[in-house]
């Protein structure tokens, strides 16, 4: 059976402490793996912009023996003339995996359904599952061992990255809380369904209009943007919603003295977190990113493994 990676929780405990060890050790030896020697091709598309994911997904193919087919919406025939099934039955003769970064999950699980290779999530506007696998192997290079962990997420609970981290963390058997404003609080079932793993897991799940309180003694304190891509039109508004909810040093004094202070990036100083705690000690932003590409290499080599049928491309 193939094996896709489209929301955080569709790598169980095991498979996701698996995929954190063998970035761990893809990081310290980092052309240890080569499953896409060949080379076989890996499409990445992208209907947004991006940066950190364009970068480290082109190098971790590069790296993995493979070569990466960068496509946009654009410059092809996706989406407006050829539906997403179609475009999966043409790709998936000729690649090994398909990355790909856009709006709306459904088409994602659409372009899985027919796909018999691994599709991996690059971010869509529900769920940022790569990013979260970097995050995890930060937390653990900085934190050790992840059960038990606290990680306090403030801002738009309603974002992709928030659902990301309630399901990434609950799978990880940490203790996850999200402080938003009443109006950007997290899908409810996205909570139920990190409560339902949490309760097997050991984990906890906390949703709170408090900032503060979900800094109090948490070992992680993460954010990120307000104005997410395609809502640039209501930044105003955002930026009014979002008052009092800037990670700064008040709302890091209340996280334990050790605490690290985690963003995706880009960031916005002086909108969700202030330029003293971004380019602080306790940030470690740059090795969040750097570690998008241990991660997802880590994850490609994984996928292709664990999916049953043999590879072309
Ligand atoms: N964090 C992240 O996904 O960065 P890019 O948008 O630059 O890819």
């Amino acid at each position: 059976m193939t094996r896709h990676f489209l929301r955080d929780d569709n790598l169980s405990p095991a498979e996701q402490a698996q995929i954190l060890d063998l970035a761990a050790r893809l990081k310290e030896d980092r052309f240890l793996a080569k499953p896409l020697q060949g080379p076989k091709t890996v499409a990445v598309i992208f209907d947004k912009t991006s940066t950190r994911t364009r970068v480290s997904f082109a190098v971790g193919i590069a790296d993995l023996g493979g070569v990466p087919l960068i496509m946009d919406a654009q410059g092809s025939q996706m989406g407006a003339k050829e539906s997403i099934a179609d475009t999966a039955r043409v790709l998936d003769r000729q690649v090994a995996a398909i990355v790909w970064r856009t709006f709306a999950q459904s088409g994602l699980e659409e372009m899985a359904a027919h796909s018999e290779v691994p599709v991996v999530n690059a971010l869509s506007d529900e769920f940022h599952p790569c990013q979260l696998l970097a995050d995890l192997l930060t937390i653990k290079e900085h934190k050790g061992e992840l059960a038990g962990l606290t990680v306090a997420f403030i801002g738009d609970g309603s974002s992709n990255m928030a659902h990301s981290y309630l399901l990434a963390c609950a799978t990880a058997g940490m203790n996850v809380r999200i402080a938003a404003p009443a109006a950007y609080q997290p899908d409810a079932q996205v909570v139920a369904d990190a409560q339902a793993i949490s309760a097997s897991t050991g984990g906890s799940v906390t949703v709170t209009q408090d900032a503060k309180a979900a800094a109090t003694g948490a070992d992680v304190v993460v954010t990120d943007t307000w104005v997410s891509m395609g809502q640039e039109d209501q930044k105003a508004q955002r930026v009014a919603d979002f008052a009092g909810y800037e990670v700064d040093a008040s709302i890091m004094a209340n996280a334990n003295a050790e605490a690290i202070f985690m963003h995706c990036l880009p960031a916005y100083r002086g909108y969700e977190v202030s330029a003293d705690v971004l380019d602080g000690p306790q940030s470690v932003i740059w090795d969040e990113a750097e570690n998008r590409l241990h991660a997802q290499k880590a994850l490609l080599v994984w996928l292709l493994q664990a999916s049953a049928r043999d590879v072309r491309g």
